[in-house]
């Protein structure tokens, strides 16, 4: 069986999969520019907080590898560099993981000298790294995230848990594993997960989508619930299922831990300390925020109307199986009605048990607050 791979990469060579065609039709698009690459992250071909990053950084470097790069200077090149990766930065406001990404590839092409060529191969090695880089850090989440469930609910293999998460953080959402989704994979190889539960998330059905794909394409044992019936979920079957957490990826966790993160996640947080279960944030350490001080700093998204009030689907033939071949859209509302539609919400940090990072599972400090200042990689 072969992982799912959001992006396919080598050196002057980016391919991107469209993910509004999935679970129906596996596409990859060619995307060798920098405009390629913000298309791709504002239809939504391609999200997740880590993958925006690197489609962006990846496909800045495609466009530098092939040519020809403007300016007679180090000073004109990196000034055109600047420029693409502000332009880059606009394509989505609320996942942190673009900005530090740009603020890291800036700071590294400063520090190469005054060599044009030295500066070209500088961003690429380096938006090279940040694509490497994150595949470790998503598999030492999925460790940190499997241990810190085993001291806190006694998750191994002679008691299985079962977990809930939300929207897509998968293989699909970063260079490969994930972060939450990550954190499944590891219960399941580890033989600590009994069942993962995936809501559809509305408006936009990454979980239906995207999550149930990849959990069905992996052999996890899941099932998908409708985003109103969590709270119906932990009153009947926490006992049964024994269903101890939630796991949710994030945009941003700013200095506080209060954590911006796909739109329904603040209710399931709720949820979840009303019914007894742990709410656990799985973050690389690029998804922190240090720079802002609560969850009221950060800028929600709020995307088009037509996310909510219309789906794509693959057509159903009369003898119940899907053409694949024949998409079909449809609206589900009246096209009239006001809409609003935010992509994120945000958690406060008092719902939140452990923000899990490749650096290890931070929880909060005897006064309540969260403290990330001792996982935090120097700063560029
Ligand atoms: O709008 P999306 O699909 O980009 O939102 C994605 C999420 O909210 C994820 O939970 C988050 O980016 C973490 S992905 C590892």
């Amino acid at each position: 069986m072969s992982t799912l791979q959001a992006v396919r990469y080598s050196r002057g060579k980016l391919e991107v999969l469209d993910q509004l065609r999935l679970p129906h039709e596996f596409h990859y698009d060619d995307v060798s520019t920098r405009q390629e690459a913000f298309d791709s992250i504002t239809t939504m071909r391609v999200r997740g907080a880590p993958a925006i990053a690197i489609v962006a950084s990846l496909g800045l470097a495609v466009e530098l590898f092939n040519g020809p790069v403007a300016g007679n200077t180090a000073q004109e090149v990196i000034h055109h560099i600047d420029e693409a990766l502000d332009y880059l930065k606009q394509s989505r406001p609320t996942a942190v993981d673009l900005t530090n990404a740009i603020n890291q590839l800036k700071t590294h092409i400063r520090s190469v000298g005054d060599e044009k060529e030295a500066i070209v191969e500088a961003f690429i090695a380096e938006a090279e790294k940040i694509f490497e880089r994150d595949l470790e850090t998503n598999l030492a989440i999925g460790d940190h995230g499997a241990e810190w469930l085993k001291a806190q609910v006694g998750a191994t293999s002679e008691n299985t848990v079962s977990v809930v998460t939300h929207c897509n953080t998968g293989s699909l959402a970063t260079s490969g594993h994930g972060t939450a989704l990550g954190i499944i994979r590891t219960l399941q190889a580890n033989g600590q997960l009994r069942q993962a539960f995936c809501t559809e998330t509305r408006p936009y059905n990454q979980g239906s989508r995207l999550t149930a794909f990849e959990l069905v394409h992996e052999g996890i044992p899941s099932t998908l619930i409708a985003d109103s019936m969590a709270a119906s979920l932990f009153r009947t079957k926490k006992e049964e299922k024994n269903i101890t957490a939630v796991i949710v990826g994030a945009d941003r966790v700013v200095r506080n831990g209060d954590t911006a993160n796909k739109i329904g996640t603040y209710q399931l947080a709720v949820l979840a300390k009303h019914h007894g279960i742990k709410f656990m944030v799985a973050a690389p350490t690029t998804s922190i925020d240090l720079e802002t001080e609560t969850g009221d700093g950060i800028k929600i998204e709020e995307r088009r109307q037509e996310e909510m009030t219309q789906v794509t689907g693959a057509a159903i033939k009369a003898d119940g199986s899907v053409d694949e071949s024949f998409k079909v859209r449809v609206a589900t509302a009246d096209q009239r009605i006001d809409v609003w539609n935010p992509a994120f919400d945000v958690t406060p940090a008092e719902l939140i048990d452990a923000v899990v990072t490749e650096k290890g599972a931070v929880e909060k400090c005897a006064d309540g607050k969260f403290d990330f200042g001792n996982i935090m990689p120097e700063r560029w």
